[in-house]
Parts: structure tokens; C-alpha cells; sequence
């Protein structure tokens, strides 16, 4: 067997505006999951996870559609990929997947992407050379919107398939969705060297470990009242608005406050890219970071009081910038650090928490690393 990785990714600004055709900037983390494959040719497929030991799933390759309400949840990120390639025309003589995943699940850290993406990346080099990493960002996404069920935007899948060691990824999703070849030739997107090293600094991640139940529900539904903007204002998306000023014309204040945030972070993702980019000291961009979070919590109503309490506990143990990462509704918080304070702002995170009667987080520093690659 062979083995591949893909990482989950921490996105430094440009929260909820992947899916308003807006733009990201994440980096990929050094956490990642494993999926050694190897070629069968008995028509089936097997997925074994490290995690689920004992929960083997075996389905013949041409039944994958099918079998889809059968199998278990967890197996829907592989199958569904596999499901995929046999629907773009790729021959899958059958497969052995082994998974093994150390990306914190339910964490807004995008484990499922990394799954995903692992998986694409071994079939791909095992049955389908010619695919490019733009079809295998679609190729993934399209597991997760229509085998798993969740409408995610391309934001996760893209970090994970493109992000290098030492930059954050600045992407236009409008570029790379409209133009299938924008990612191979370097259009829709640019690496932005993001070395903290250097600054002195250190990016900690808070997990705050609530599990975020309402994510499902309460991602379509901010999908629906981004759609339902957008269409008010006669533009195509939400990225179509350059300016706050026009948002007076939404009649409804919950809708016009969910485009606000789209507006405003896109901003957000454009100042902070241009600072780093420029190559300023990125404790510069920590108050940009944190006025994201302002924004995710009280325009877009997605962080939760664990989140926020992470986020103040940071901010004032020094952080120079914090804020929830992912969909919101729980999952982790980050926070941008001088390196000799992260020791203190992990004990006042962790302090703040329990007298708020939270669980204990995890914390733990990340640095920007490797997409999605072979390892042997
Ligand atoms: C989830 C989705 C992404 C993106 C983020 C919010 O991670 O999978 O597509 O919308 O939420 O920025």
C-alpha cells in the first residue's frame, strides 16, 4: 500500500464568503489524516478507519449510489469520492482504503476536507493520472455536498489541496470556480509568504471542544439569507458589493446584518493580504482579525459564548488579534501571539473558560504547512 495526506486548515480571514464567490486567505495546518490505498480487483470497495476500528465497510463500487443511506457516516467522506470518480467516467477495478485522521473532529478545523482530499489524491494517482488538483478540489466537494450531504462552499477543500509550507493562501473563489484551469495557472489565487517565525510570533489554536450541533442547519440557513441579499441588490453574489452603503436597500435588518458581514470580511481578507503581502510585521493584522470576529458574532450571529470567551481571555492575556475560525457554532478560536505569551494566553484561555463553566480546551500552536501530497 501507498500512502498520501491531506491537512485541515486554520483560515486566517474570510470566514462565510467562499460561498458568496468572495475571497480566503487560510493556511494549512501540520495536522493531517492518512489514507494508504491500494488497488483490488474484485469490484469492491473497503474503507478501514483508524479511528472506527472494528467498523469495516464494504461495498461493491458499482452499488456506491445505491448503498448510500446504508453505510456508516463516517465512510460517506471516502465513498463518496470514489462515488464521484466512477460518475466522471473513471474505471475503479476496487479499492482498499486504510484511514487514519489526527485532524480534531467537530473543531472547525475542516477534518472532513482533509478526508476528502486524502482520499481524492490516493485515486487519483492510483486510476485517474490525467486529474488535475482543481478537478480533485471539485472532485472532493462534490463528495461532501451530495454523497455526505453537507452544502459546504470551496474554501475547505481548496486550502487543503493547495496550501504550501510557510504562506497563507490568498484565493478569489469566483476566479477559481468560473475557470476550471485559473488554479493551474496561478489566477485564482497567490501564496503569500506568513512566516510568524520570524515576527517572533506564534498562531495558537483554541478548541474549545463544543460540539457544533446546529451547524448544519445553521450554515444553510446563512447560505439562504446570503442568496436572499444578494438578490435584493440585483448583483450575482455578495462579493459584487464593494460597499456598505448600498446594504440600506435590504428591507430586513437579520438579512441586511448577514450581508454586512460578507461585505466587511471581504475587506477584511483584501487588507490583510495586501499587509502581508507587503510584508509587514503581521502583528498588524491582529486587530483586522479580531474585528472578524466582531463581525461573525454580532452581524452574522455564528460564534457561541465559549468561542467569544476564548477570544476575550486572548485578547486580554496580550493576543494582538483572535477570532472563531470555520462555520461557528463551537469548534476552535484562534489567536495571534508573541511567542514568550503563549504559555499565558493558554492558562488565561483555559482560566476563563472553566470560571465561565466551559470545558477545558485544547490548545496547541500551528504553523502554515504542506497541502495534500504523496508520502510513500
Ligand atoms: C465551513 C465550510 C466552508 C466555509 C466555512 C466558513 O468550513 O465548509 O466552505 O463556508 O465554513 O468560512
Amino acid at each position: 500500500m501507498r500512502t498520501w495526506v491531506a491537512p485541515g486548515r486554520v483560515n486566517i480571514i474570510g470566514e462565510h464568503t467562499d460561498y458568496n464567490e468572495g475571497f480566503v486567505l487560510p493556511i494549512a495546518l501540520p495536522l493531517v489524516v492518512r489514507c494508504a490505498a491500494a488497488a483490488r480487483a474484485d469490484g469492491q470497495a473497503r474503507v478501514v478507519s483508524r479511528q472506527r476500528p472494528g467498523e469495516p465497510v464494504l461495498v461493491a463500487v458499482s452499488e456506491l449510489a445505491a448503498q448510500r443511506e446504508r453505510v456508516p457516516g463516517w465512510s460517506r467522506y471516502p465513498l463518496g469520492v470514489i462515488a464521484g470518480l466512477v460518475q466522471g467516467g473513471h474505471r475503479i477495478p476496487g479499492v482498499d482504503l486504510v484511514l487514519d485522521g489526527a485532524v480534531p473532529i467537530g473543531a472547525g478545523l475542516s477534518s472532513s476536507a482533509a478526508l476528502s482530499c486524502a482520499v481524492a489524491i490516493a485515486l487519483r494517482d492510483l486510476f485517474a493520472p490525467s486529474l488535475t488538483d482543481r478537478a480533485l478540489i471539485d472532485l472532493a466537494r462534490a463528495a461532501e455536498n451530495d454523497y455526505v450531504g453537507v452544502p459546504t462552499g470551496l474554501l475547505d477543500q481548496s486550502a487543503s489541496m493547495l496550501c504550501t509550507a510557510g504562506h497563507a493562501l490568498f484565493l478569489d473563489v469566483r476566479a477559481l470556480a468560473a475557470d476550471p484551469l485559473s488554479a493551474a495557472r496561478g489566477v485564482a489565487y497567490e501564496q503569500i509568504p506568513f512566516d510568524l517565525d520570524r515576527f517572533g510570533l506564534e498562531l495558537l489554536v483554541i478548541d474549545t471542544g463544543q460540539p457544533h450541533e446546529l451547524v448544519h442547519s445553521g450554515y444553510a440557513e446563512r447560505r439562504a439569507h446570503c442568496a436572499r441579499a444578494a438578490t435584493e441588490l440585483g448583483v450575482a453574489a455578495l462579493r459584487d458589493v464593494a460597499s456598505t452603503a448600498v446594504l440600506d436597500r435590504i428591507r430586513d435588518d437579520v438579512t441586511r446584518r448577514r450581508a454586512r458581514h460578507v461585505v466587511t470580511e471581504n475587506a477584511r481578507v483584501l487588507a490583510v493580504a495586501k499587509k502581508l503581502r507587503g510584508g509587514a510585521d503581521p502583528r498588524e493584522v491582529g486587530p483586522i482579525l479580531t474585528a472578524g470576529h466582531v463581525s461573525l458574532r454580532d452581524d452574522f450571529e455564528v460564534s457561541t459564548p465559549a468561542l467569544d470567551a476564548a477570544v476575550a481571555a486572548a485578547l486580554t492575556a496580550g493576543a494582538y488579534g483572535a477570532r472563531m475560525v470555520g462555520a461557528g457554532f463551537g469548534g476552535s478560536a484562534i489567536a495571534l501571539v508573541d511567542r514568550e505569551r503563549t504559555a499565558a494566553v493558554v492558562a488565561a484561555a483555559r482560566k476563563h473558560l472553566a470560571a465561565a463553566g466551559f470545558a477545558d480546551p485544547r490548545t496547541f500552536v500551528v504553523v502554515p504547512s504542506a497541502g495534500a501530497h504523496a508520502v510513500g
